[in-house]
């Protein structure tokens, strides 16, 4: 039981006994601690979790030993407290750092070593460490090592990963998680297990399943993927009016059949028209992994309409393109060390596979409904390539061959006054899109996480109440990773709103 001002003492005198050591005020955080509020406020990426009435962790730890996070674990599951943990923050409803019963909070933030081996292509890292600490990491061991995952900086290691993991490498490497070659993960039992003493199928469950069902994980073995010395960007934009929904029926043809290393995405907003009035705009987000001269053929050939002049295109390194690609300057590397968000505001997410074009008129319905919100946005991403290589059972993540690309719906705003007209907006352009996308189930990536899916009443949830949201995320995989879970822990200690759960007798 917690004591009514924070955690309580049996909690901290077992925490102490654990680490051997007197010094838990450092890495306990109670909510009288001065640091406690900087540290919960300091990866929060929604707003919408960022108030006064979301629930906050009775105590925030903060390891820097692997022997923390044990204690941790150890010392929540025999005083009967929940544990959530942080790696980076971004999980888009909070899990993270939210939860409605009592709960205290590992923030990993302090675990992010990296230690890169270019010799032997492969780095070990730590969860707390975000990706653009892991991209920075190995640019300055090797121009021409890269590592699949995604395309915003600040995003942490340890939920990506967990979750699958894109950006623009995986047509030609796959995701973050089908290059995991190992990892170190504290168990329900406070046992730090790697890859052989996990076994296999703990080792396949973490890999996209998402990690807070299964444990905390530690870290990483990853397998770096090479990169050309050159690579090259291209920006454009086009207006409805100048002819941009030709542009995406003739992408929707090709984007998951172009070469392997090119990655088309294609970003929709809302701009202000010529005629005072708003509309849509197609943004043309293009990385090839060759160099201008080299593409410039296969551009003239598939999108003669798109301004070929060499000034919209730019030649760089990998490390650079991960700039160019989250929009910060290129030669401005030392960003990517930058933990937090320049800018952080209330979002609400969701995510569809189209598996068929969208024709010109449903296109046409979708811009009507962007149009109902200044700041409406969805993101296009082809897959194709490696991914439709890996089989759906490989790893947790089953969306692989004959997804022509996934769409993520993106909304933002300022004020918590608009919530709930922003909620409703994204409830209406899902309901709107049933009818081009994946159906029986409609597919989701766990990462955009989206608890409009469903989810879990209470630890005791079945299996057949959670496949509700479950069979979104992982279709087919979604009965092996309640096997894994049963197996590894079977009284559900590690849980949250969608948490994968234990089969019951006769499931
Ligand atoms: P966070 O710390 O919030 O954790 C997310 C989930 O993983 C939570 O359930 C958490 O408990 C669990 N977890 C975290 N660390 C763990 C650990 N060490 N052990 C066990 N469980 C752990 N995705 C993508 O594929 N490509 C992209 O380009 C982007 N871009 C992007 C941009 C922005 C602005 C946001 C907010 C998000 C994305 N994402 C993304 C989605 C992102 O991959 C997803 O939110 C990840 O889960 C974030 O991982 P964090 O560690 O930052 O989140």
């Amino acid at each position: 039981c917690t004591t009514s001002n924070s955690i309580s003492e049996s909690f901290l005198q077992c925490f102490s006994s654990h680490i051997h050591s007197n010094s838990s005020s450092k890495i306990i955080l109670t909510k009288h601690s001065s640091a406690y509020s900087s540290v919960l406020q300091s990866s929060i990426q929604n707003l919408r979790f960022l108030n006064t009435s979301t629930p906050k962790p009775e105590a925030i730890i903060t390891p820097f030993k692997h022997s923390h996070v044990q204690a941790a674990v150890i010392c929540s599951k025999k005083e009967g407290i929940q544990i959530r943990t942080r790696s980076g923050g971004h999980d888009y409803e909070g899990l993270s750092y939210v939860s409605t019963t009592p709960f205290i909070m590992i923030d990993l933030f302090e675990l992010r070593s990296i230690d890169i081996d270019i010799e032997n292509e492969i780095a070990w890292v730590e969860s707390g460490a975000t990706l653009g600490e892991l991209y920075y990491a190995i640019a300055q061991k090797s121009k021409v090592y890269g590592f699949p995952a995604g395309t915003c900086p600040t995003i942490g290691v340890g939920g990506h990963i967990s979750g699958g993991g894109f950006g623009s490498l995986f047509r030609k490497y796959g995701l973050a998680a089908d290059n995991v070659l190992d990892a170190k993960i504290v168990d329900v039992n406070g046992r730090v297990l790697d890859r052989k003493s996990m076994g296999e199928e703990l080792f396949w469950a973490i890999r996209g399943g998402g990690g807070s069902s299964f444990g905390v994980i530690l870290s990483w073995k990853l397998r770096l993927v090479p990169v050309p010395p050159s690579v090259t960007g291209y920006m454009e934009s086009k207006t409805i009016e100048q002819g941009a929904t030709k542009l995406v029926s003739k992408w929707q043809a090709i984007a998951d059949r172009i070469p392997e290393g090119n990655f088309l995405r294609l970003v929709l907003q809302v701009e202000n028209g010529t005629n005072g009035g708003k509309t849509i705009q197609v943004v043309f987000n293009f990385l090839f992994l060759e160099t201008y001269k080299e593409l410039l053929p296969w551009m003239k050939e598939n999108f003669p309409e798109l301004n070929l002049d060499q000034t919209a295109f730019t030649e760089m390194s990998w490390i650079e393109s991960v700039l160019f690609l989250a929009n910060f300057p290129i030669n401005e590397t030392e960003v990517l060390l930058q933990r937090t968000q320049q800018s952080r505001s209330f979002f609400k997410a969701k995510s569809d596979y189209v598996t068929e074009p969208i024709s010109e008129a449903g296109l046409e319905g979708l811009y009507q409904r962007m149009l109902q919100l200044d700041t409406s946005m969805l993101i296009l991403s082809p897959f194709g390539g490696r991914m439709s290589e890996i089989s759906e059972s490989e790893i947790p993540f089953p969306h692989r061959k004959g997804n022509l690309y996934e769409i993520q719906y993106y909304v933002t705003w300022d004020d918590d006054k608009e919530t709930k007209k922003h909620i409703s907006w994204t409830r209406m352009v899902y309901g709107y899109m049933a009818a081009y996308v994946s159906k029986s189930p409609r597919a989701a990536y766990l990462n955009y996480r989206d608890l409009d899916l469903g989810t879990d009443k209470d630890a005791n949830t079945s299996y057949a109440q959670a496949t509700i949201w479950g069979l979104s995320y992982f279709k087919n995989n979604f009965r092996r990773l309640a096997q894994v879970k049963t197996l590894v822990d079977p009284g559900n200690f590690f849980r949250n709103e969608q948490s994968i759960p234990v089969l019951r007798s006769g499931e």
